[in-house]
């Protein structure tokens, strides 16, 4: 890619649409004592990586966005477009300096439809915002990555990403009908209808989730709704064989029962975001993973029942005693340990984050391939995460290895679990996108000719490949 250099004319050009106030260098930011802020949108939540943008513009809606993207079309300007800064993979991270483009200020819910359970909103409304909003009103909006309390909508739609309900519920992209986008070349398009079904043409909307901001930027987002399930019912199951917790994980799907959560976390996860958040916590010595189940629904004799059914599973395993949370205080308590889990093993160490994922009843062999080749290479890793998407979050813990090992040495391990993904039916990532650190080991998931196709949209889209440059391929 041939860039062009920010020139003085362009930042003033860059004041005339969004406002002195939202053009932001590392020179004013030093003058206006705020160079830590600025430091932090040339990073995110992966490893320990930093990318120093030229400028950060900070635009209020899509018609300057629009007016940015001729500008940067035009002139050969990376673009980098930048939701919350909480992703995983370093999808916002301006690989090639330029412009950062941050959708902060979009962050209006516009309506809520109660008539056609909808609801309109710009991408910089934090997750859980957002949330909260349809639940005054009795709706539910799915999607709630662990992140929900920091990451944006337009972040999520970036990478369809998924949370604990996405079991039962669908990732981002299952609550998505239409979407405004600002394409590189400024134009501004609907890739749909606000409607449920939709057979008119290529689906652009479900191209444009999961494509991490290298085809346009999303600046609305129509979204669909469910009512919300008023009762749930939360066990903590405790496991002194980390496999039979995997396996018993099939098991309870098979039984019939679809939980609205069906959470792994191995020994060490548990521990250390209990220590993080200060929960106490007693772990017996010989547990050594749990899961976390949640059931909902609007029916609690209903729930029980399931309940009652998911306990005549688990008595088929070698199960510690197993704990109903029975007051809300509990419950949230539980998923706030879940949830931090990501947080605490950054507290603890830097780490790789490789997001498996193989179909449910492969993670206990995928569980087991891990830990094998970690002990072959001779490396620790943390696992957790979405068992009932057989989405195994593998952690892998810098601890004391060397520059070598870490920056080399690990590609070769990482490629056989990734292999091994794959060969269960799997792939490289389930909902934190390949961006930058995983796009080396896209081949092992995609063939050739899939990645041409993917090459020859990239191109209809964005001729001058200005927009997030240097992520997926
Ligand atoms: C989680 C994030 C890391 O599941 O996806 O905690
Ligand atoms: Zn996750």
């Amino acid at each position: 890619m041939n860039f062009n250099a920010l020139t003085p004319e362009l930042l003033v050009a860059f004041e005339a649409i969004v406002g002195p106030a939202h053009v932001l260098t590392a020179q004013r930011a030093e003058a206006a004592a705020i160079a830590d802020a600025y430091a932090d949108y040339g990073r995110d939540h992966t490893e320990d990586l930093h990318f120093a943008p030229d400028v950060v513009l900070r635009p209020a809606d899509a018609e300057e966005i629009s007016q940015i993207m001729r500008l940067c079309h035009e002139h050969h300007i990376p673009v980098t477009p930048r939701g919350a800064g909480t992703g995983l993979s370093g999808g916002a991270l301006p690989l090639h300096h330029g412009v950062v483009l941050s959708t902060e200020r979009l962050n209006r819910i516009l309506e809520i439809d109660e008539r056609n359970l909808q609801a309109t909103v710009e991408p910089g409304v934090v997750n859980e915002a957002f949330q909260n909003a349809v639940k005054e009103v009795g709706l539910f909006y799915p999607p709630d990555p662990a992140s929900k309390g920091s990451c944006s909508l337009g972040g999520n739609l970036a990478h369809s990403s998924g949370g604990p309900k996405a079991v039962k519920y669908g990732t981002t992209r299952d609550y998505v009908l239409n979407l405004q986008v600002v394409l590189p070349t400024g134009d501004i398009i609907w890739t749909a209808a606000n409607t449920l079904k939709n057979s008119t043409g290529y689906n652009l909307t479900q191209l444009l989730v999961g494509s991490e901001g290298t085809l346009g930027i999303i600046t609305k987002v129509v979204f669909r709704l469910l009512p919300f399930p008023q009762q749930n019912i939360l066990m903590l199951v405790p496991f002194r064989q980390i496999e039979q917790a995997a396996e018993a994980v099939s098991a309870v799907f098979r039984a019939g029962i679809i939980p609205s959560g069906m959470e792994f976390m191995e020994r060490e996860a548990i521990a250390w975001s209990s220590d993080y958040l200060k929960i106490p916590l007693t772990l017996p010595e010989d547990i050594h993973a749990h899961l976390l189940i949640e059931l909902d629904g609007q029916d609690l004799d209903q729930l029980y029942k399931e309940a009652e059914q998911v306990y005549g599973v688990l008595e088929r395993y070698d199960v510690g005693e197993i704990l109903l949370a029975d007051t809300a205080g509990q419950k949230d308590e539980l998923w706030r340990i879940r949830r931090n889990i990501g947080n605490s093993v950054r507290y603890n160490s830097v780490y790789k984050e490789e997001d498996t994922v193989v179909p449910r009843a492969e993670l206990p062999t995928l569980l087991k391939g891990v830990k094998e080749i970690g002990a072959r290479y001779g490396f620790k890793s943390v696992c957790y995460g979405h068992a009932g998407d057989g989405n195994l979050h593998v952690n892998i813990i810098r601890g004391d290895l060397d520059n070598e090992m870490w920056n080399v040495g690990l590609r070769q391990p990482i490629t056989e679990i990734f292999e091994l993904c794959v060969k269960l039916g799997g792939t490289i990532s389930g909902e934190h996108g390949i961006g930058l650190v995983q796009k080396g080991y896209i081949g092992i998931a995609l063939a050739e000719a899939n990645l041409e196709l993917m090459r020859g949209i990239k191109q209809v889209f964005d001729p001058h490949g200005i927009l997030n440059p240097g992520k997926i391929f």
